[in-house]
């Protein structure tokens, strides 16, 4: 019998991104009833899935640096405990399924024998066809030969080394891998949820646990009340999830539902990522990590016995590595911060202090539109962040990059951008060259206006003040509407 699966966990069987997946089901090769499938429909669409196979999955964990095999095999076990908690709920699942099959089967087997008293007290014609009936059904059930379905089979094997997580009120997904918890698994999977310490302490990541079981993996220090605990409420930064999850849980939607922070981190790495362009890789302590939303900019400064130099940069990272922060800065002889930088004055293990984040160049979790990314040199930092926080989080549209240089060595990590497009099938990359900022605007502009319509379209436009004049006036004047368009400034 064919099996009903969430379009999530049909995309996480087969390997495939969930806008794949959307595709096919837009396209009428998939079947989906109320947003589920079956395996049966999703079988024929993907009839080569196996248990051992890494073909289309690989490709995308490239991204996610997982393959599936390798994640069966290796990376995603949980540890014991975890391990025998999940075989024990899915044993009780399991039992309660035959307890239920045996229960059916005897109700039918007395039935019958019911139907054959009936016949002999007072013989009927049709109380005989019924009996030949529940025979033959019976012969069928009992002499079927009929192999398990492949893809249900794969499930009950994930369902031990991955949990699926639905968040209420949002209805947003996820799968908490190993013994991962349920809040890192959110943060991997590109959620915002509320949250401050990760290391119990706070109360921030409280969620309330409407089904499933979690165990608790890391300690904790913050009281929950009695009636707090009665209510279901728990951690999500001490617990990992036992079986599938329904969850309430606060989410960060806006910039303004997160906090501003002060954090100390540490210079992890100076790298020129071209001739006026430097990576500054920053981590912050584990226990002080910084909450922000995708395209969204801090203040960096350092202080000295006698200097002090700030300034306000774009996260060129994802949130999901909420630790690891990294910055694309330029060489700009009015930013003393930069000038310090090239100059030698940062180096790693320096102390830099980060204020915010800042700044509304964030993505519209509210729409399922595609996006296009339309940036000048640096202003790819901030994109990064955006492309990476779309792909961990899944989002259904297509993603296309434009990306406009003004200066040799303007695309500095154009390998990284192919490395997505061979790696999604949702990402698009293009690359040109312009003599000066409002050329490189308007040069974008049209490429985006000669590639892609406005209709269901979020276009996002970053970079130096004369390419981000140049392309928004553009864009507007091709009847761009005005809440489809975000840009950022630097
Ligand atoms: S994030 Fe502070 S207690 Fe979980």
């Amino acid at each position: 019998m064919s099996h009903l699966l969430t379009v999530s966990r049909a995309a996480h069987l087969t390997g495939v991104t969930r806008a794949i997946m959307q595709k096919h089901i837009a396209s009428g090769a998939l079947s989906s009833h109320d947003g589920m499938v079956t395996t049966e429909d999703l079988l024929k669409v993907f009839p080569d899935v196996r248990l051992e196979d890494t073909g289309a999955f690989e490709r995308t964990a490239k991204i996610r640096e997982e393959a599936f095999g390798r994640r069966i095999r290796e990376r995603v076990l949980p540890n014991q405990e975890v391990l025998a908690q999940r075989l024990a709920a899915q044993s009780e699942e399991l039992a309660e399924v035959r307890r239920h099959l045996t229960s059916y089967h005897d109700l039918i087997e007395a039935l019958r024998e019911r139907i054959d008293a009936m016949v002999e007290a007072s013989p009927s014609e049709q109380l005989v066809a019924l009996g030949e009936f529940i025979d033959q059904g019976l012969a069928g059930v009992l002499g079927s030969e009929e192999t398990a379905d492949t893809l249900e089979v794969l499930d009950d094997v994930l369902r031990v080394m991955t949990a699926h997580v639905k968040v209420k009120p949002s209805g947003r997904e996820f799968f908490v891998e190993g013994n991962e918890t349920v809040l890192e698994a959110a943060l991997r999977a590109g959620l915002a949820p509320s949250y401050g310490c990760r290391n119990g302490n706070c109360g921030l990541c409280k969620a309330r646990i409407v089904s499933g079981k979690i165990q608790q993996v890391n300690q904790t220090d913050y009281p929950l009340s009695a009636s707090e605990r009665a209510q279901g409420h728990a951690l999500l930064c001490s617990h990992t999830a036992i079986t599938d999850l329904e969850i309430e849980m606060l989410e960060a939607n806006l910039p303004s539902d997160i906090p501003e922070q002060e954090i100390v981190a540490t210079v992890r790495k100076v790298a020129p990522l071209a001739t006026d362009i430097m990576l500054l890789h920053l981590q912050t302590p584990r226990t002080g990590r910084l909450r922000f939303l995708a395209g969204q900019r801090v203040t960096l400064s350092i202080s000295g016995a006698s200097t002090s130099f700030r300034g306000d940069y774009p996260i060129a990272s994802c949130p999901c590595d909420d630790r690891n922060l990294l910055f694309h800065i330029c060489n700009n002889p009015d930013d003393d911060f930069a000038r310090s930088l090239f100059a030698g004055g940062i180096t790693a293990s320096d102390p830099v202090s980060l204020f915010g984040p800042f700044g509304d160049f964030v993505l519209r979790k509210d729409v399922v539109n595609d996006i296009s990314f339309v940036v000048c040199d640096s202003g790819f930092a901030p994109a990064k962040s955006l492309i990476e926080s779309a792909v961990a989080a899944n989002m259904p549209g297509a993603l296309q990059l434009i990306w406009a240089a003004t200066r040799d060595n303007g695309h500095y990590l154009e390998n990284q951008c192919r490395a997505w497009a061979a790696a999604l099938d949702t990402f698009s990359f293009s690359t040109l060259k312009a003599d000066d900022l409002p050329a490189a605007g308007v040069a974008a502009a049209a490429r985006l206006l000669a590639e892609a319509d406005f209709a269901r379209r979020e276009v996002y436009v970053a970079g130096p003040p004369g390419f981000v004049e140049a392309a928004c006036k553009a864009l507007t004047a091709a009847d761009l509407p005005a809440d489809q368009l975000h840009y950022e400034t630097f």
